[in-house]
């Protein structure tokens, strides 16, 4: 894949970073419905997705939490853009709303959500410790934080990854790693999955 194009991964822009978020948004799909299997989500719940992309997770949440409310977040304008375009309808009925934003400032009230996900993102965020504590923040207590990786840190994927993890500046986190950030920003009850003969990980954490 070309340079130019793999870099829109990180923050979508332009006509690249539209060709990036059409390109996730068919490529990231079994890994999201394998992620989303773990899943338990009640039909009232409040749910936002952090690094939300072209909005295919929003959509598909807004599909189940019918009578909840779906928001998605992404700091790159174009990813709200494209979300925006994607869950038209459903924004226009009131169900789902995307707004611009960062996970390390997230612009909503402590305790309003019952559901955070963050699907192939937590790679590029700034302050991993301090924005896992903001998303603890806005989550209702006993409330869920779902993160779904296609890449876990493991030596070999590292090595293997290399290129792309220096040319994006990206962090590929290990189970311990994850885990351990997790327990530091407050969560509780963490349960992680791998898929088999795959680098997939999705890990479930609790608002204590
Ligand atoms: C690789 S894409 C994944 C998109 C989507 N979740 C998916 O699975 O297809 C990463 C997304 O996270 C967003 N992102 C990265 N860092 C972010 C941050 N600090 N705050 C909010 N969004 C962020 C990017 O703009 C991009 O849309």
């Amino acid at each position: 894949m070309d340079k130019e194009l793999i870099l829109n991964a990180r923050k979508p822009k332009g006509e690249l970073g539209s060709k990036m978020i059409d390109r996730m948004n068919k490529s990231h799909e079994n890994l999201a419905q394998w992620g989303v299997s773990h899943l338990n989500i009640d039909v009232n719940d409040v749910i936002l997705d952090i690094g939300c992309g072209g909005g295919v997770n929003v959509k598909r949440f807004s599909e189940i939490a019918t009578g909840g409310k779906v928001y998605g977040m992404d700091y790159s304008s174009l990813s709200v853009e494209k979300s925006q375009d994607l869950n038209k309808i459903a924004i226009e009925e009131g169900s789902v709303e995307i707004i611009q934003g960062s996970v390390s400032d997230i612009p909503f009230e402590d305790e309003t959500f019952d559901l955070i996900t963050a699907f192939e993102t937590v790679y590029f965020w700034p302050d991993f410790l301090n924005d896992l504590k903001e998303a603890y923040r806005v989550l209702k207590d006993n409330g869920t934080i779902f993160i779904c990786n296609e890449a876990v840190g493991d030596k070999e994927v590292i090595e293997k990854m290399k290129e792309h993890i220096d040319l994006l500046d990206m962090k590929i986190y290990s189970e311990d790693e994850l885990k351990s950030a997790l327990l530091d920003a407050g969560f509780v009850d963490i349960k992680t999955f791998r898929k088999e003969g795959t680098n997939w990980m999705c890990v479930l954490a609790t608002k204590d």
